[in-house]
């Protein structure tokens, strides 16, 4: 099966999921509001990716086996965006779209909103119907290190920024705040998968790669796309001078930095063709790649 395929055919069961699950977690109804506003509208790639991974170790799996854990890796990444949003980190109006959670309800309900769906992750994995209680731990464990890595990268880049960064230190950024939930959502779906101990090493290289690769093209996006394509506001990287490496090296070195990080990414599937079929993940690499928003 094509990635694409099974992008099209998963996407529309993550949104209803997310949708279901919030509706019968959420009693609140303005807070289910503030929760449900942004879910099932962004490209829902970190789920996908968890689905891609552990269709490649489990080819046929069923959806009841990935479904909670998909659902989590996205209710912690919007979770992260809801914040990330807030005027007192990057300020930004516009989120998929439409209105930021606090331009529409206000900074007390996104915060609040924010808290919840990190809180409906931790539930949802809690749910999920594995029968192994060692990749349930483990999955748990790789999102709390995950999470930790997102929050780490967001207050290193609020310390980088207005200030001359090094590649290095731009870069540990987009390892820590991006690449580590990327890692962590196809490492969870091998896990549930039963994939092995070095097929999972060799995935996690791929996928932080792939990560660090994604982020780099979110930086030159911000720099060259086209907010209504993209969905968000694309000058707050210059506005607020953060660390980027399109600022320390223009739109063209940012774009070569791309194309060698890209060249990594063949590098650790090329590593983990040796142990297994590599067709969806190369597909999933070639989408993002390509990728406009
Ligand atoms: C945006 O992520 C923030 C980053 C970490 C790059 P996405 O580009 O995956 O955003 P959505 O989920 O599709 O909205
Ligand atoms: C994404 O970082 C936020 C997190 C990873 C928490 P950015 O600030 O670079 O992404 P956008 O451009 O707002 O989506
Ligand atoms: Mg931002």
């Amino acid at each position: 099966m094509a990635f694409a395929e099974l992008y099209d055919r998963v996407r529309p069961e993550i949104a209803s999921f997310l949708h279901k699950f919030t509706a019968d977690h959420v009693a609140d109804e303005r807070l289910r509001e503030g929760c449900l506003h942004l879910l099932g509208r962004g490209k829902l790639i970190r789920p996908a990716a968890l689905i891609a991974a552990a269709e490649t170790f489990q080819p046929g799996i069923p959806a009841a086996e990935y479904i909670h854990a998909a659902a989590a890796m996205e209710f912690v990444h919007t979770f992260t965006l809801v914040h990330d949003d807030l005027p007192e980190l990057d300020d930004a109006r516009l989120r998929r779209g439409v209105p930021a959670v606090h331009v529409k309800f206000g900074s007390a309900l996104a915060l609040l909103a924010g808290d919840t769906l990190f809180n409906l992750a931790f539930t949802a994995l809690q749910e999920a119907p594995l029968t192994d209680q060692t990749r349930r731990e483990r999955v748990l464990r790789e999102l709390v290190d995950a999470v930790s890595g997102v929050i780490e990268g967001q207050v290193r880049e609020l310390a980088l920024s207005g200030r001359d960064a090094t590649l290095a230190e731009i870069e540990e950024v987009e390892q820590l705040k991006t690449a580590r939930l990327f890692a962590c959502a196809l490492v969870c779906g091998a896990t549930i998968a039963g994939a092995e101990a070095g097929q999972i090493r060799a995935l996690h290289n791929f996928a932080l790669t792939l990560g660090h690769a994604y982020q780099i093209k979110d930086d030159l996006l911000s720099a060259t796309g086209d907010s209504r394509t993209v969905g968000k506001n694309l000058e707050q990287d210059e506005v607020l001078e953060r660390p980027t490496v399109v600022r320390l090296l223009g739109v063209e070195g940012a774009q070569a930095r791309f194309n060698e990080v890209n060249e990594n990414v063949l590098d650790a599937l090329e590593q983990l063709a040796q142990t297994a079929d590599i067709s969806l993940l190369r597909g999933l690499h070639e989408m993002l790649a390509a990728r406009e928003k």
